[in-house]
């Protein structure tokens, strides 16, 4: 009983640490494509802590996708601070930001971005043979095969289709893959850029609560982005990209 009470006490312990940690920190960022002076991006000062859900919007061409990509080391900024995991993404080398988006970042794109020759447990393991530690995260038994059944299973995607190519299934089916592609090896941040732009209201709403269903397990800490501020009820905090200048 007492080593019960122990175990949850340092359980409590640790879980608040990991919720005090800032997963994003940004600072006094600007940003600015080449050759082109009429359009800047500014971040005076953004933090999100670690297994926060949150939301960020505003219209087309106001620069979530440049954002986003400045936080995965995609690109980099010339002027002020993005520090990922505690780490100065622009620090690193290009070689280095690749690897560790490869290891701690989960991304769900607009159209999926499924590959279509290939089945969907493959689909899903796609991250891991690119990150060893997302790899040795997923293992269920020594078995990467199993962890990719299981989430596919707790999405509930049938097993008779686990085989099948991604160009053989509905969108519904496309949207829970491309869910566990991004969750395997529970990243610990996921990004979401305009996911459900392409889905019916309905659609749109159950894939949101199955990702955020999905994400709760792993504890990871989810930035998605759109343009459809109806969507800001399911998060645990909206902010506008105007908001952040
Ligand atoms: N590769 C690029 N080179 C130059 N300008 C770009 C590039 N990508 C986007 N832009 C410009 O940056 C601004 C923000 O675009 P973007 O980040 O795609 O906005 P959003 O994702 O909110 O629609 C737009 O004015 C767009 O035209
Ligand atoms: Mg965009």
């Amino acid at each position: 009983m007492v080593c019960y009470k122990v175990t949850l006490f340092e359980n409590n312990l640790y879980q608040n640490k990991f919720k005090m940690m800032k997963t994003i920190e940004i600072s006094s960022l600007e940003f600015q494509w080449q050759y082109s002076d009429s359009w800047r991006l500014k971040v005076t000062d953004f933090k999100i802590q670690a297994g926060e859900n949150v939301f960020l919007y505003g219209p087309s061409g106001s620069g979530k996708t440049t954002l986003l990509d400045l936080i995965t080391g995609i690109h980099t900024q010339e002027n002020g601070s993005i520090k990922i995991l505690e780490k100065e993404i622009n620090r690193l080398s290009a070689k280095e930001r690749d690897q560790f988006r490869a290891d701690h970042i989960g991304f769900i794109f607009q159209q999926f971005n499924l590959l279509p020759y290939l089945n969907l447990i493959d689909n899903v393991l796609l991250p891991c043979y690119f990150s060893k530690s997302r790899q040795q995260k997923s293992m269920i038994d020594g078995s990467l095969k199993k962890a990719a059944q299981e989430l596919l299973s707790s999405l509930s995607i049938e097993e008779s289709l686990f085989g099948s190519l991604a160009s053989q299934i509905s969108v519904g089916q496309q949207q829970r893959v491309a869910i566990a592609r991004a969750l395997i090896g529970k990243p610990e941040i996921i990004i979401a850029d305009e996911p459900t732009s392409s889905l019916d209201k309905d659609s749109r709403d159950v894939f949101i609560k199955l990702l955020l269903k999905q994400v709760e397990k792993s504890n990871s800490t989810v930035v998605f982005v759109s343009h459809d501020t109806e969507l800001a009820k399911y998060f645990d905090k909206s902010i506008s990209i105007a908001e952040l200048q």
